[in-house]
């Protein structure tokens, strides 16, 4: 049998593993041992997967979406850095919640923070030694700064507090956490908290600005009470699954290349709400879930994105341009205004009809009789975009949700609609996929039907920007 010894590497192959060999403190040798046992269990994992049919359709490779799900599980590295305010008892929680996901968690408790939440209970919950001085010998010896910078694919500030926001616009350098974040080239997220008069001020305003054109990414603040009592408004930090679903595009795009760098993607998403009067409307029912993740997705994969969403109660991804909107009319002039795209991926439940003409005051209640509406239908964005001959993006992929012979509708809409793909999924009750967190879905292509398996929301979103990175690159149909 062919042996192969570190020696026969290339010397950068030899370089990069010498890296990641100190980095886990392990021999070159180990490392490539591991590195070899990781890949052998990710193709046995694949294979059954593969193997897998579903009842009524070929089975086709699967997407690699779960793949790199556990891989990123096993390796992800978040720095969480805790600012001194009432909201760090959150960050606890966050410890936790990125811990489920597999994520090595490192802590920094700044100076403040350790009024509020102990080292004992932050390094109780992440396992691993936290972090507060920035000339601590040991640490310095041990593990520097510098190192704690470079080792984090994605720093979270959480709580961040309008003083260490001060500081990172500022780029002072003057305690272990300012010289970290001063020190690190990973990517950032911020999740504010601060008294609702703090977060007004013209100064927390500027320091805000100058960091989101240094690249930093902002999770919250939301609207609620303050720890003071009777004060109320915005300050309240995201609660920690917000901050988790911020994060974790950040973390896949660490490992994951970045295939659609400089590609401009629109993606809609949520329901259209289509007034009768000032305060009924006609709707879908749609929770904006899929679309969301679709949009974080792909901005992970380094998509210039933008998303055009329907009143939904999710949280703005980060990382990428949303614009809200009420109507289908407002939905596609938005996206009239946001191509040429390369790729246009219709995930919003779009109204079909509105009404023809909204009562301009709410219509009142009579006894015995109710009023007539009169609908007309609304523009069909999906078909417009589809057959436009100026400016159609590459890649025009629809959403078919059908509670019967879902693969036959998909196919015929494929075609009625002009599209690329049609991404099919059963929404029939007892399916829990409308409003929930899981999805089955079937790809619809020219080509033929993928059946994938249920997975999350998320994990279908990632496979589906991976096939459009492909395909825009000629990998795939
Ligand atoms: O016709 P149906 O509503 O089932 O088609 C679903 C697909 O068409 C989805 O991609 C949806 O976003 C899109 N659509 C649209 N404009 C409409 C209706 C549906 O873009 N008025």
């Amino acid at each position: 049998m062919a042996s192969i010894t570190i020696r026969q590497l290339d010397e950068d192959l030899k370089r990069r593993l010498r890296l990641r060999a100190a980095r886990n403190g392990r021999s070159m040798e180990d490392e490539a041992r591991t590195i070899l046992r990781m890949a052998s269990a990710d193709e046995l994992a694949e294979q059954s997967r593969a193997n897998k049919a579903v009842p009524g359709v070929a089975p086709i490779p699967q997407p690699a979406a779960p793949l790199l799900a556990r891989s990123i599980a096993r390796q992800a590295r978040v720095l969480l850095i805790v600012g001194g305010g009432i909201a760090a008892y959150k960050s606890l929680e966050l410890i936790r919640r990125l811990k489920e996901r597999g994520v090595v968690v490192r802590c920094i408790l700044t100076r403040a923070a350790m009024e509020f939440i102990t080292v004992l209970s932050a390094s109780a919950l992440s396992g691993e030694r936290v972090f507060v001085n920035l000339f601590d010998p040991t640490t310095e010896h041990d593990i520097g700064h510098i190192r704690l910078a470079r080792e984090a694919e994605l720093v979270v500030v959480a709580p961040a507090t309008a003083d260490l926001m001060a500081k990172m616009a500022a780029g002072t350098a003057d305690d272990l956490a300012s010289a970290v974040l001063l020190a690190s080239d990973a990517t950032v997220l911020v999740a504010p908290a601060m008294n609702p008069h703090m977060w007004a001020h013209p100064a927390t305003r500027r320091n805000l600005a100058s960091l989101e054109r240094d690249g930093v990414l902002v999770v919250g603040p939301k609207v609620g009470e303050m720890a003071e009592e009777g004060e109320a408004g915005i300050g309240r930090m995201a609660e920690p699954l917000e901050i988790v679903s911020a994060a974790l595009p950040f973390l896949h795009s660490a490992h994951a290349p970045q295939t659609l760098k400089g590609r401009r993607v629109i993606v809609t998403s949520g329901p259209t709400h289509e007034p009768i009067d000032p305060v009924r409307y006609i709707a879908n029912r749609s929770s904006g879930k899929q679309g969301h993740a679709i949009a974080g997705a792909a901005a992970a994969l380094g998509a210039e994105v933008l998303l055009v969403t329907g009143p939904v109660t999710l949280p703005d991804p980060v990382g990428l341009k949303t614009v809200k909107v009420e109507t289908a009319q407002e939905m596609l002039a938005e996206i009239n205004r946001g191509l040429p795209a390369e790729v246009a991926i219709f995930a919003a439940a779009v109204a079909d009809w509105r009404v023809e003409e909204p009562n301009a005051n709410k219509i009142k209640k009579q006894p015995g009789s109710s009023p007539t509406l009169t609908l007309i239908e609304n523009p069909d964005i999906l078909a417009t975009i589809g057959h436009r001959d100026k400016d159609r993006p590459r890649l025009v992929i629809g959403f078919a949700a059908e509670t019967e012979q879902v693969i036959e509708h998909a196919k015929a809409k494929l075609a009625r609609k002009g599209c690329d793909w049609i991404v099919a999924n059963d929404v029939s009750p007892g399916s829990g996929v409308m409003g929930g967190d899981c999805n089955a879905v079937h790809l619809v292509t020219a080509e033929g039907i993928e059946s994938w398996p249920p997975q999350s929301k998320e994990a279908v979103a990632r496979a589906l920007v991976a096939r459009v990175a492909d395909a825009l690159t000629g990998a795939q149909p």
